[in-house]
């Protein structure tokens, strides 16, 4: 029997036009797609990093092999840098804005895009989402949304985080000794958070969790026509949902953002796409992100239990290991730039027109900036320099957020499971532009007072 979607919705969803499907596939992943595969057989290395599964599996010796030939590689495709103070700048450069900005294609091109995208289903990272918008319109999105992240909005979210978390451990710790990280643990802790931000009952949680990992997908470049389909319906789905959602939350409004945004009066009213695309981004932003930061750490600790043993004799050490992780092992690894005019960036020249892929994960990593760069140390004074939260008018609203739930998801982890240890073979996920595991086998071990009544203490009031 086929497994219950679980994401079915008792009401039909359009499938739109599959013709017009086909050719917003072919020109927004298709072209790009055979441009990818071709290059990267003829040995491109930032086609290869974006094609290869090799290089997506470890993208590590592709970074240095690019650091080897310079700050800023060009090919035939576009250019690309791991250079930290380089990709620092285009992401703060005035000169450079969101790629693929419809204002530099011919004026034809430009119309036969506006006519097929306009009717399609927009994702997370579709205008008119703000991470796909250039200032001014940028400003004015991000400055709506930008209050529920407050350092006031997110320290009142603390208490949940750690209460889901003690319960999340308890839970644990009551059922079998070993089990998948993933689905047990890292992905249910941003799940609640996301729900909480976006007002989504309980007995959405599965369907929501179901659509992220679906919307993570739909970040990566050059899909196939079958897995952009799958994305594309799934995503049609969430409209349905989203906009019934919207509705109920219009008529009980609660104390969250999406609630806040959908009930909004005046000049700052976000028009129906605009909540839309805004709740789509949290979503697709926030949620996969911190699943995978999770996951990478649990697996960097399992191979460097030396760090894990710092910790435990200086918990106040656990937001510096945080950063580090996001050094290390960046969730985002990939961002894209195009400059606007001829430019000049950190003694770099490039010219208009250029797209640049800026390899967050590869800066991370640049021993200008950070010595020992390929070493994983918890106690690296200048850690939070990294770039995995991007930098400029794209920097990561959730940052706080993703580095407060992260902390006491691993801390309450680790109280409660000193022994945990990595048992199987981890999978990783198949994306390129995230990184992190799809399933993370685990032994517990002992548990410090395995199984118990007692909710876990809350490690964010002691570290
Ligand atoms: C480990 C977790 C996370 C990582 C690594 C991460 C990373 C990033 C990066 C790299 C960008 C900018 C992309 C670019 O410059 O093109 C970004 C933007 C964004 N992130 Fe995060 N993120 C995380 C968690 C979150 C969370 C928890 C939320 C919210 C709940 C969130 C909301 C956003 C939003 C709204 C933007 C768009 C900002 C803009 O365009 O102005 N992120 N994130």
């Amino acid at each position: 029997m086929p497994a219950p979607d679980p994401f079915a919705l008792p009401v039909p969803v359009p499938t739109g036009n599959p013709l017009r499907s086909r050719a917003t596939w072919l020109l927004s992943h298709g072209l790009a797609r055979r441009l990818l595969l071709r290059e990267a057989a003829r040995g491109d290395l930032l086609a290869g990093l974006a094609m290869d599964p090799a290089l997506r599996a470890d993208p590590f010796a592709g970074y240095e092999e690019l650091r080897r030939r310079g700050p800023m590689t060009t090919t035939r495709l576009a250019a690309g840098t791991v250079d930290h103070a380089v990709a620092d700048a285009v992401l703060r450069s005035e000169d450079f804005g969101v790629a693929g900005g419809h204002g530099e294609l011919p004026r034809p091109l430009q119309w036969l895009l506006a006519r097929v995208f306009d009717n399609r289903a927009t994702g997370p990272v579709d205008p008119p989402s703000m991470l796909a918008l250039d200032p001014p319109e940028h400003t004015r999105q991000r400055k709506l949304v930008s209050r529920a992240f407050t350092a006031r909005k997110v320290g009142g979210l603390e208490d949940t985080i750690a209460t889901v978390a003690a319960r999340l451990v308890d839970e644990l710790a009551a059922g079998p000794e070993r089990v998948d990280l993933v689905d047990r643990f890292a992905s249910r802790l941003p799940l609640v958070v996301i729900a909480e931000l976006l007002g989504v009952p309980e007995e959405d949680h599965d369907r929501l969790l179901a659509w992220s990992n679906i919307a993570a997908q739909s970040l990566d470049p050059g899909l196939s026509w079958a897995e952009f389909r799958r994305i594309e319906l799934a995503i049609r789905r969430l409209h349905v949902w989203f906009d019934a959602h919207v509705e109920r939350l219009r008529k009980h409004p609660g104390d969250d953002l999406l609630s806040r945004l959908a009930t909004l009066d005046g000049p700052d009213r976000p028009t129906e796409d605009e909540l839309k695309a805004t709740g789509l981004l949290v979503l697709g932003a926030g949620f996969e992100t911190t699943v995978n930061l999770i996951g990478n750490a649990v697996a960097l600790f399992d191979s460097h239990p030396d760090q894990l043993a710092v910790l435990r004799d200086d918990p106040g050490l656990w937001p510096r290991a945080v950063d580090e992780v996001l050094r290390f092992d960046s969730p985002v690894q990939i961002t894209l730039r195009q400059a606007h005019r001829d430019t000049e960036v950190a003694g770099v020249r490039v010219a208009g027109g250029t797209a640049v892929l800026t390899f967050l994960g590869g800066a991370n990593r640049d021993p200008a900036v950070f010595a020992d760069p390929q070493r994983f140390d918890v106690t690296r004074g200048n850690a939070d320099q990294h770039l995995s939260f991007s930098a400029g008018v794209h920097y990561c609203l959730g940052a706080s957020l993703a580095r407060l739930e992260t902390k006491v998801a691993l801390h309450t982890l680790y109280d409660r499971f000193p022994d945990l240890r990595v048992d199987g073979p981890p999978v990783r996920r198949g994306t390129r532009v995230l990184r992190g595991y799809e399933h993370l086998p685990i032994v517990l071990g002992d548990a410090a007072g395995r199984p118990t009544t007692q909710p876990a203490s809350t490690p964010s009031s002691r570290a």
